[in-house]
């Protein structure tokens, strides 16, 4: 591995870790993600344990709960510790406009998430985060895990030089990719978000550098030629698939809550339980417009 690589994991592994009192957390790798242990998010977090799961989240981007049981509400209003929730786009009328269900079954054609990405980029403010509550896993016994990815270190590891010609550059973000991608378009009504955004942000809470790049709704780096753009976006996002130790899994449980830094982890659903059943709610909560 080149020197600036090895240089970007020692400064993490070697990084001064928030000291926690009211929380256990494991990390899941030294890179990426923690379990965090002794909450009970069905009740109110007193302010010192709001206060380290902030700590933990900022630190490990990741944040994975195990046996919880929770209402909606419950779900909801630990969300809104950290921002205002985020609506869903294309809520059916009848449903909560703020909870997104995530199911696939036997007659699933696709499943939400299955490939690299970040959630909600095309917005102009996109999602802070988003919080995943699973409670039905595969009953084939495993299957549907979610990757992660921490795109800090994705920047990091690149060379010098590549990190000095992505600066100053900006993409553009199209919310109907997804739907024009397989050849459709997107229903009816819906106000497609679409923005610039700087290839290189930083974390607004952490001042630190992430590599801002997201396939199913990137169109173009607006700088470069349609080619010259396709080139390096393919080198990108095959430098985040192809990078284990970019990587942390989180094996669901029923009654498991994940909740990942949007602005600065991409993830990725893995359909390896068809026709077995999976299904679970989602919280995303709004951000702010990212910054170079
Ligand atoms: C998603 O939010 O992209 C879905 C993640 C998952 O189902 O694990």
């Amino acid at each position: 591995m080149e020197q600036f690589a090895r240089d970007a994991i020692e400064r993490l592994t070697t990084r001064p870790r928030p000291v926690y009192e009211t929380i256990a957390v494991d990390p899941l790798t030294p890179l990426l993600g923690a379990e965090i242990s002794g909450l009970d998010l069905s009740g109110k977090l007193t302010p010192e344990q709001e206060k380290e799961v902030k700590d933990a989240f900022l630190t490990h981007h990741v944040l994975v709960f195990r046996d919880q049981n929770l209402t909606p509400d419950d779900h909801k209003r630990f969300a809104g510790l950290f921002g205002p929730l985020h609506p869903v786009a294309l809520a059916p009328e009848d449903s909560d406009p703020h909870i997104l269900e995530i199911s696939a079954d036997k007659d699933s054609r696709w499943v939400a998430g299955d490939g690299w990405h970040a959630d909600g980029t095309a917005d102009a403010e996109p999602s802070l985060g988003s919080m995943l509550y699973i409670t039905r896993v595969p009953e084939v016994g495993s299957g549907g895990d979610t990757l992660f990815a921490n795109m800090h270190l994705a920047h990091d590891m690149l060379s010098p030089s590549m990190k000095t010609f992505l600066d100053g550059l900006t993409a553009l973000h199209n919310g109907a990719l997804p739907w024009l991608r397989r050849g459709q378009k997107p229903p009816p009504g819906y106000d497609v978000p679409r923005s610039e955004h700087p290839v290189v942000v930083r974390h607004p809470d952490t001042g630190r550098k992430v590599l801002y790049v997201n396939n199913p709704y990137m169109s173009q780096i607006k700088q470069l030629s349609r080619a010259e753009s396709t080139a390096v976006l393919d080198m990108l996002y095959s430098h985040v698939a192809r990078t284990p130790m970019l990587h942390c899994r989180v094996r669901w449980q029923p009654n498991t809550l994940v909740f990942w830094d949007n602005r600065c982890v991409q993830h990725h659903a893995v359909w390896d339980y068809y026709p077995h059943a999976r299904y679970g709610q989602r919280v995303a909560i709004t951000g702010t417009r990212p910054q170079a």
